[in-house]
């Protein structure tokens, strides 16, 4: 039995006078991966945001096992829409640098060099971002997000600047990553195809704030992208978003 994790329970927040997020209401299980669509400015971020603990709800509340959220807890991690990388800091600094702050000095030789050749990064270690392609900065950007085994994963578009090959392979990464750690994972995309691909559930975000949730039938299936019943899931997702959204 998989259990509750996170929870937003009647959660409304404004930014100065317009309402985003209004009575929201939403259930996360452990170790379930989650993609959560809707249109630009309808709340995504926001969502993120509040799961983290970098936003207060005006009204309702946010809790991650039963325990509210107030601030940042460190077993969360968050892959940010821009990077957020260093222009100071090479691959090797980049990655260690959660242990670093948490003073977990003693973890980091052994974990760096894991995650560095995990993700294909050995080579880059001594670069920094500027030195980089989009894909490999993205790369960078998820082992420094792993590093420290967070329990839960909040990435925000984590593929979206990059080309389809590279996008693919992230995509397995990421899923991966999810599936080992039994993290659970949200991500935000606007990617259909995506969402089938990562997300074992799939949350549409209307503009009222109303969250539908669909099970992915496809999340399970190897090889995914050469089958036909995939991309007739995807159409089926494209024609659900429509509805959902009166487009
Ligand atoms: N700090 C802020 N101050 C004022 N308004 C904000 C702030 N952050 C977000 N908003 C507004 O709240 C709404 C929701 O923003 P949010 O970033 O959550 O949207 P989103 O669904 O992630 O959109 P996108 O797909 O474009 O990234 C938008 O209309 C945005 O302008
Ligand atoms: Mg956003």
């Amino acid at each position: 039995m998989k259990k509750d994790f996170i929870n937003l329970d009647q959660v409304s927040l404004s930014f100065e006078r317009q309402q985003v997020l209004q009575d929201v209401n939403l259930t996360l299980e452990q170790g379930v991966s989650y993609a959560l669509i809707g249109k630009s400015g309808s709340g995504k971020t926001t969502i993120l945001n509040l799961i983290a603990g970098f936003l207060k709800p005006d009204k309702g509340t946010v809790s991650i096992n039963g325990v509210k959220v107030l601030k940042p807890r460190k077993e969360t991690a968050f892959l940010f829409q821009e990077l957020g990388l260093f222009p100071w800091q090479t691959v090797e600094e980049a990655v260690a640098m959660p242990l670093q702050l948490s003073g977990r000095k003693q973890e980091i030789d052994s974990g760096v060099e894991t995650l560095l050749r995990k993700l294909g990064l050995e080579k880059h270690r001594n670069k920094y971002p500027q030195e980089l392609s989009g894909g490999e900065q993205q790369r960078v950007a998820l082992a420094r997000t792993l590093i420290s085994e967070p329990d839960i994963i909040l990435m925000d578009e984590p593929t979206s600047a990059l080309d389809a090959t590279t996008k693919e392979e992230l995509q397995s990464l990421i899923r991966e990553e999810q599936q080992k750690r039994q993290a659970t994972l949200l991500f935000v995309t606007h990617d259909v195809e995506e969402a089938v691909i990562l997300g074992q559930n799939i949350l549409i975000l209307k503009e009222n704030g109303t969250i539908s949730q669909l099970e992915n039938p496809y999340y399970f299936t190897e090889q995914a992208r050469e089958q036909l019943g995939f991309y007739e899931e995807c159409i089926k997702l494209r024609q659900l978003i429509k509805v959902e959204n009166n487009i």
